[in-house]
């Protein structure tokens, strides 16, 4: 099934720029293992410096997020709100605007222009370019809604989810000269972030996905919408507290944080089983296999990265030896893969074979790339445990030194760059995938295609 509103063309653009974007992230990501894993001659150190590349890899993982969920909203709504697009100009104009801002941003990373704040590091007046994107994206979604008068459920929790993340930007703009208070609002951005304003946009995509592949009814996916959305709220919000144990902030954030935060795999627990739940409403219906595999794996993985892998270093009692370690680091990659990167190729592999208007296409390439990055993924946060582990003990249990503990991590980080290599070749394959089925398609449309051969409908 092509797309059913010629808008719907508009997150062709949007999809590709991201690609281009996470690409670039994979080859910050290896550098930064390569740094971590040998002692470079101090010209190369200069020249490329850890926290510059950091700053690239952390940045480039936002933005390419970002223009995905976006590219992704301009796909739904149009179906979900039965209208075009207010204005596909707009759209236009706010992807060029946001990715020349991020370009500029990464630029000026190489010469220090920066704000040094981690994954914050936008300057002032970029901040401000990144901020009006933002509003034209509401504005051009607003009014679209506004327009069609056609509110469902999913809809308004995919708006409330985009208005909250453009509102906690803005916490994260000033800079507090008050380092606590600095800390403390940076947290509203990272943290409500993606326990907060992503989890929402997350549940309105799945509910929306699930609905479409497997016919499930409307009624259904809406039910557990709201209590989802209840629950991520309840303990999202006062969960923020485990980012408050050390920075200066009230004591009472302990128990808040610790008892909150541990109660925020339910929410996540919920989620994977109310798809489960909807597996069984049709097992034959599902048409496209990869983007099937792609939402029980998004489920699956965004409860081990952020639900386990959160939970095991949540309660202060080990935070206070793992805090900011490779732990964090093991935790920060597993929860972002598996909640919103799988969450995005989702979307892709949704969108993509409409966007090229083919009605079958075969599942092996995306499979085979899936699997790749799953279990290279998997491989690097489990090496970024070992490291962070072995990082926790010989400098916080034994107080001995950070090079002494850097020493025993290096075997990790070379762990780290293997599988950063086959990451970076499951990453070839989908996006070469992604880009060419049409063109593929159509070439084999004399062939017979059928399921049993790898083929999917749309
Ligand atoms: C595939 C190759 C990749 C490699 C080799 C890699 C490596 C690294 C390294 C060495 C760091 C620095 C950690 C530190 O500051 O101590 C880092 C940070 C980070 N990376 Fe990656 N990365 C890769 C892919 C990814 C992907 C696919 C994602 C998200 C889906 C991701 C998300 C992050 C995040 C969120 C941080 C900051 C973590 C924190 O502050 O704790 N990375 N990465
Ligand atoms: C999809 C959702 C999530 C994502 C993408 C995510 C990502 C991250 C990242 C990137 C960091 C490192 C930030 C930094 O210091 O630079 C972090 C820290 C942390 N996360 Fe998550 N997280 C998620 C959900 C959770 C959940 C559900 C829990 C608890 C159950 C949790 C517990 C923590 C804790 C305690 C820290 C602080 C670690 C430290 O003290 O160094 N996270 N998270
Ligand atoms: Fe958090």
């Amino acid at each position: 099934m092509p797309v059913t509103y010629k808008s719907q063309r508009i997150a062709y653009p949007y999809f590709v720029v991201a690609l281009c974007l996470f690409a670039l992230q994979i080859v910050a990501g290896i550098w930064l293992a390569i740094s971590y894993a040998f002692t470079l001659p101090q010209g190369l150190v200069e020249a490329l410096p850890f926290s510059t590349m950091r700053a690239f890899h952390t940045n480039l993982l936002v933005l390419w997020m970002l223009l995905g969920f976006m590219g992704g909203t301009y796909f739904m709504v149009p179906e979900e709100s039965k209208s075009e697009i207010f204005s596909t100009k707009l759209a236009w104009f706010q992807l060029i605007l946001l990715t020349a801002t991020g370009v500029a941003a990464l630029v000026g990373f190489l010469f220090g222009w920066t704000k040094g704040r981690p994954l914050l590091e936008i300057p002032f007046p970029l901040n401000m370019l990144i901020v009006l994107g933002a509003l034209v994206f509401l504005f051009n979604i607003g009014m679209t809604l506004l327009k069609a008068r056609n509110w469902t459920m999913i809809q308004g929790t995919l708006l409330s989810g985009l208005v909250l993340l453009a509102l906690l930007y803005l916490f994260g703009v000033p800079f507090y000269k008050n380092l606590s208070i600095d800390w403390y609002y940076w947290w509203w951005v990272i943290h409500l972030w993606v326990e907060g304003a992503w989890e929402l946009i997350t549940s309105a995509i799945m509910a929306w996905v699930l609905m479409r592949i497997t016919g499930v009814e409307r009624k259904t996916v809406e039910k557990w919408l709201y209590v989802e959305i209840g629950l991520f709220m309840f303990t999202g919000l006062a969960g923020t507290g485990h980012h408050y144990y050390w920075i200066g902030a009230p004591d009472y954030w302990l128990a808040v944080g610790g008892i909150f935060s541990a109660l925020e795999p339910f929410p996540i627990l919920l989620m994977v089983w109310d798809t489960f739940q909807h597996t069984k409403h049709s097992k034959s219906g599902v048409t496209n296999k990869v983007v099937w595999t792609l939402v029980i794996a998004c489920s699956i993985m965004h409860l081990i990265g952020a639900g386990v892998f959160g939970f095991i270093h949540t309660l202060p009692q080990v935070n206070y030896y793992t805090h900011g370690s490779q732990v964090t680091v093991s935790h920060g990659h597993l929860a972002f893969y598996g909640a919103y990167a799988l969450l995005n190729l989702t979307i892709f592999y949704y969108a993509f074979p409409r966007l090229h208007g083919v009605e079958r296409f075969r599942t092996n390439l995306g499979h085979l790339g899936f699997w790749i990055t799953l279990i290279s993924m998997s491989v690097m946060g489990l090496a970024f445990g070992v490291a962070g582990v072995i990082q926790s003990y010989v400098e916080r249990v034994f107080g001995l030194g950070f090079m002494t503990a850097q020493a025993q991590m290096q075997l990790w980080f070379k762990v780290v760059i293997v599988a950063g290599l086959c990451f970076a070749v499951g990453l070839g394959i989908i996006i070469y995938d992604l880009l060419s089925m049409g063109r593929r398609a159509r070439a084999e449309s004399g062939a017979v295609l059928t399921q049993s051969k790898g083929a999917a409908a749309v």
